[in-house]
């Protein structure tokens, strides 16, 4: 959980809207990406809540607006038009230190890619979000072991990541995804890379941390069988929500 006193500090000016256990909400968001000689809608009026504890997976065709829409819930990117409420915050509101505080407590990342350190070793990269907090290095420490702990590679804290397999690499990205205690998590195609057993290994992790602790996670995938085990399917065509 976030400390009361410095989640209030990072929210103080936001502006607090009334919806009970809405922890993500999108109204009317529209991106569109401007180079000297194209124009590309890449969301076109997407109207969406993601519930508390929801479990929420994204599928659609390569070029869609998945990551786009990632992007903006995770306040990585912003949209041309439209709000982005964050647990009842109006992300709007924050300034760019406030956004970064924000996004460093309250979200946890996981990519394709795993975007992993490869000069550092498993546990330095699963405390790098600690780094940007208050905490001592002991605390960091402790944090980052039991997150290793939680996905099972605490027999691989000294591995670079180089040592490792693609499906040991994710669970290391989720370890640092989780190691700040995030109520969200957003996952951009965890399972892309990976064959399908290590696909379901994280698969089950991602299902454990979102019914043991309780984290929002929304996950995009192009894999119907994981879909299936999410609480709510959305998809996407060409930048709108057709289901
Ligand atoms: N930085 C960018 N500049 C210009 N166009 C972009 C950029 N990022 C994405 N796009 C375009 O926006 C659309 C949606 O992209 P993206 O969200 O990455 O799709 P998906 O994740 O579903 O494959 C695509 O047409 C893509 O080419
Ligand atoms: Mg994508």
């Amino acid at each position: 959980m976030i400390p009361a006193e410095t989640s209030e500090n990072v929210l103080q000016n936001s502006h607090i809207i009334n919806h009970q256990n809405v922890m993500i909400s999108l109204k009317n968001i529209e991106k569109v990406y401007r180079t000297d000689t194209v124009e590309t809608l890449a969301l076109n009026n997407i109207s969406l809540n993601i519930n508390k504890g929801e479990f929420l997976s994204i599928m659609g065709p390569s070029g869609c607006g998945k990551s786009t829409l990632l992007n903006i819930m995770g306040l990585l990117d912003a949209p041309t038009r439209g709000e982005v409420s964050i647990d009842k915050h109006d992300t709007t509101q924050l300034n760019d230190k406030k956004l970064a505080a924000f996004r460093n407590r309250k979200l946890g990342f996981i990519f394709q890619s795993y975007h992993l350190i490869n000069d550092l070793q498993v546990l330095d990269n699963v405390e790098l979000p600690l780094l940007y907090r208050n905490s001592s290095a002991k605390e960091r420490r402790q944090l980052s072991i039991e997150a290793l702990e939680k996905v099972g590679l605490s027999n691989r804290m000294k591995h670079f990541p180089t040592q490792l397999s693609g499906g040991q690499k994710q669970r290391v990205a989720i370890a640092r995804a989780i190691v700040g205690q995030p109520e969200i998590i957003l996952a951009d195609e965890p399972t892309g890379n990976l064959d399908s057993a290590m696909g379901s290994e994280i698969m089950d992790i991602l299902l454990q941390l979102n019914e043991r602790d309780g984290t929002t996670i929304v996950m995009v995938t192009h894999d119907e069988n994981m879909a299936r085990k999410t609480h709510r399917l959305v998809r996407l065509f060409d930048g709108t929500q057709v289901q």
